[in-house]
């Protein structure tokens, strides 16, 4: 008998796991694939890794002149940058493991499937706890397109191991500008197709096109309001298919214990409480936020509440990043979804060039920093430019305590740093 069964090793289960056992609970946790969920295994780790390869390379094959760096006969060896970042995985994979069998979480690499509810508490694959929480996660949705399953998702793409001479990109979110831009960078001809008027989904507009505009100057094509209607059409080499991911709750047994879910995602409270007594879910399952770091945080709110400690999630300060060349970041609401929601809000933008650190590290780039301002409070920041996914984090900290614009002021920012961009926006305000 366990005080707590996880179904799912990915990052909400695995964080979950780590604080049940700190918190004395005995954990069992269930993952058939490898630990580390889709994020370290085919999606935010594998994607880095390469992702900086070709970054270098970009600066190799003449991106660092303007520096007063040149480099003759650059060349990526991509075979070379897939086994670092086989490497980089494996490591953090058995990092996980081994810290779950140090604090003494059981795990078993078995489909978990719910049985039911009764005297002995949940039961799954025959072993019985007292809670449960879910965090099996999500796949990616696959369009009705003819040819469809000719395709690749994340998981295929990562696991290339030459490049393509041509790639087709269906969706031009997250998943699909990141994998243009590393295949543009190793020399793949890339044409992102995108059935909206924007790319990079909720992201601020005028970073939208900012970003679109910089990815074609670097060769990407883009074929926005496109409807693909068939993959033979496209006449690539090779597709990738990125529309978004949906919860995987099939096959789990989760009618067996009534648990309610909407559109196949389990409906969960502000507790990561969902509709049964006893059982908790976290991660992209609930179909929220489907990000790695909204993850971990649902995991330590749902074994806080289980713990007794009572503890809410807040999603009013959940950034999100594209890790293109240059990154895109935003964190809350852009002037645009303010106004949809009728919240009264101003807008204050500068180039990223006001950051002395910025021009002394990015030559020829287009950045930006807007931040959204409600009632004299930070309700929204969104950023184009190098390293915008680490200042994002301040900007998260300043939203997540609710600092008032004179707060702000306040703040001490090292120099010279990007970060720097924030405090003189809002002396901008
Ligand atoms: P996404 O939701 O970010 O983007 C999907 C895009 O496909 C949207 O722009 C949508 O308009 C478009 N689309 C949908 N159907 C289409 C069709 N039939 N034809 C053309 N375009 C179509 O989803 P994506 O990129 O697949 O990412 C999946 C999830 O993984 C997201 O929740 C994302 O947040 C997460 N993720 C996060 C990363 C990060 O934080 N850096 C990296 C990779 C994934």
């Amino acid at each position: 008998m366990y005080d707590l069964i996880i179904i799912g090793g990915g990052p909400a289960g695995y964080r979950a796991a780590e604080l049940a056992a700190r918190g004395n609970l005995k954990t069992l946790l269930f993952e058939d694939r490898s630990l580390g969920g889709v994020c370290l295994n085919e999606g935010c780790i594998p994607s880095k890794a390469l992702l900086y390869s070709a970054k270098l390379y970009d600066y190799a094959k003449g991106g660092a002149a303007s520096y007063g760096v040149t480099c003759e006969n650059a060349a990526f060896d991509y075979t070379a940058a897939v086994r670092r970042k086989d490497r980089v995985v494996s490591m953090l994979v058995g990092g996980i493991e081994s810290s779950l069998k140090k604090s003494g979480v059981e795990i078993l690499r078995e489909k978990a499937v719910i049985q039911g509810r009764g005297e002995n508490g949940f039961s799954v694959n025959s072993r019985h706890a007292t809670n449960l929480l879910i965090c099996s996660g999500s796949e990616p949705m696959m369009p009705p397109i003819a040819g469809i399953e000719t395709a690749m998702t994340n998981r295929e793409i990562l696991a290339l191991t030459e490049v393509p001479a041509s790639l087709a990109v269906i969706g031009g979110g997250v998943v699909g500008l990141e994998m243009a831009s590393l295949f543009n960078s190793a020399g793949s001809n890339v044409v992102v197709y995108e059935m909206l008027d924007k790319i990079a989904g909720s992201f601020d507009r005028e970073i939208s096109k900012m970003l679109q505009e910089d990815c074609e100057r670097k060769g990407i094509v883009f074929k926005l309001n496109a409807q693909v209607q068939n993959i033979s059409e496209l006449g690539t080499e090779k597709v990738l298919v990125s529309v978004g991911r949906k919860p995987r709750t099939e096959g789990l047994g989760l009618e067996s214990i009534g648990v309610h879910t909407e559109r196949g995602a389990i409906v969960t409270d502000e507790f990561m409480k969902t509709s049964q007594p006893g059982v908790y879910a976290a991660g992209d399952v609930n179909g929220k936020f489907m990000l790695a770091h909204t993850a971990y945080r649902e995991a330590e709110v749902a074994i806080n509440n289980m713990c007794g400690k009572k503890d809410m999630m807040d999603y009013s300060a959940i950034p999100s990043v594209i890790y293109t060349n240059p990154e895109t970041a935003g964190i809350g609401e852009t002037l645009e979804s303010a106004a949809a929601k009728g919240i009264a809000a101003s807008e204050t933008k500068l180039p990223m060039q006001y950051s002395g650190r910025y021009l002394a590290e990015n030559d020829g780039a287009n950045g930006i920093c807007k931040l959204v301002f409600s009632n004299n409070r930070l309700i929204g920041a969104h950023m184009l430019g190098n390293p915008c996914s680490e200042v994002i984090s301040t900007l998260a900290a300043v939203m997540h305590a609710r600092m008032g614009i004179d707060q702000i002021k306040k703040i001490v920012f090292p120099h010279p740093t990007v970060a720097e961009i924030v405090k003189e926006a809002v002396y901008h305000a």
